[in-house]
């Protein structure tokens, strides 16, 4: 038997190499594996927690569209595992609404996520404050084995877990099965160009899907010592390598570390130097990734066909759990 695998990504529009290295590349294996049955779904219900009403519609399709096309560029095969909108599948709403009456307001207002928002601004709506609930029912919904997410998730798991359990109990019938996590082995921090982690926010990333001469520019400016071409480097502290590394394998990268450690006089190895080779090695990453994002966004309704094939399947299991809840709970005559 396949164990099911669910995961949920946010729209988050335009994607970086910290995003990739960091989530989407083994999010994308496991879902392409033959082990697992996946459900990944864009959580777009989760996407208006935080947008403060003023993500208006079209820059949340146009976020939603901009991820599923990355996510195939990047390798994702919609025929091996599921993609759908989390929207597409009625029933992970209707199940958290379930949920919202087992789960006490003091036991939500320990989340992390909501105790985070507080603590920066007052202005935090009940969709966020609910947040962990519908990611509950996400999980819940498809009986899921594994869920692999990021560090920053583990407590949303411990949720679903528990939240599996207040159902179970208040109905005296074990229907839910806790779900387990799975913390995405840590990959190193990728940093962005100014040294610091990568990240949209800071505005020091690299996106993934951008024209070449933007590539050019960022790679150029990322921030470097004062040594010369011809000075030894110590590549771990070199903010060009530290990027570069993560899209080689061990040979690749031995070369690579030779040359910054290498650099003399004879064998110069500058600034200029390495960032060019980067350059080239991410414009080798890309293509025909690069061409097949564009003509993917360029296809919205190839994007559409995809995201429905998903969310047929998904739908397939997901209604039969609502139907089964609705009648545990007596919610069906
Ligand atoms: P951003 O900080 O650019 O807004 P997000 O917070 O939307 O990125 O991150 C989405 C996913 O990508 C998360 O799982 C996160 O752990 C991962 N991620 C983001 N930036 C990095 C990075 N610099 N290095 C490694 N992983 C990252
Ligand atoms: N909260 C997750 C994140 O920020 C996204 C998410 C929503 C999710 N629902 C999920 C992840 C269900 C795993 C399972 O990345």
């Amino acid at each position: 038997m396949k164990k099911v695998l669910v995961s949920g990504i946010k729209p988050t529009g335009e994607i970086h190499f910290g995003n990739y290295f960091g989530a989407m590349k083994q999010n994308i294996d496991m879902a392409n594996s033959a082990d697992f049955e996946a459900y990944i779904f864009v959580a777009n219900y989760h996407a208006l927690t935080t947008s403060n009403n003023n993500l208006m519609a079209e820059e949340l399709r146009e976020d939603v569209y901009r991820m599923v096309a990355s996510y195939i560029a990047l390798g994702f095969d919609p025929a091996k595992a599921n993609l759908f909108l989390q929207s597409s599948v009625p029933a992970h709403t209707e199940l958290s609404t379930v949920f919202n009456n087992l789960v006490s307001m003091p036991y939500m207002m320990r989340a992390h996520a909501f105790k985070d928002h507080e603590a920066k601004s007052k202005d935090v709506n009940v969709g966020l404050f609910t947040y962990p609930i519908l990611m509950a029912a996400d999980i819940l919904i498809y009986d899921a084995d594994i869920v692999p997410v990021g560090a920053d998730q583990k407590q949303h798991i411990e949720y679903a877990r528990d939240i599996a359990g207040y159902f179970n109990r208040a109905y005296q019938k074990e229907y839910f099965k806790p779900p387990e996590d799975f913390i995405l082995e840590s990959v190193a921090i990728v940093p962005g160009i100014d040294g610091n982690k990568m990240s949209k926010s800071k505005n020091n990333h690299i996106p993934v899907f951008c024209d070449e001469e933007e590539i050019k520019k960022r790679v150029m400016s990322i921030v470097t010592d004062s040594l010369k071409s011809a000075d030894k480097k110590d590549p771990d502290t070199n903010n060009v390598y530290n990027i570069h590394k993560h899209f080689l394998n061990k040979e690749e990268d031995e070369i690579l570390r030779n040359k910054f450690l290498n650099a003399s006089p004879e064998t110069p190895y500058g600034h200029a130097e390495s960032k060019k080779d980067l350059i080239e090695t991410i414009l080798k990453f890309r293509k025909g990734k690069y061409e097949k994002y564009l003509e993917l966004m360029n296809d919205k309704e190839k994007l559409k066909e995809i995201l429905e094939m998903g969310a047929k399947n998904a739908r397939l299991v997901a209604d039969k759990t609502i139907k089964e809840v609705r009648n545990i709970v007596g919610l069906e005559l």
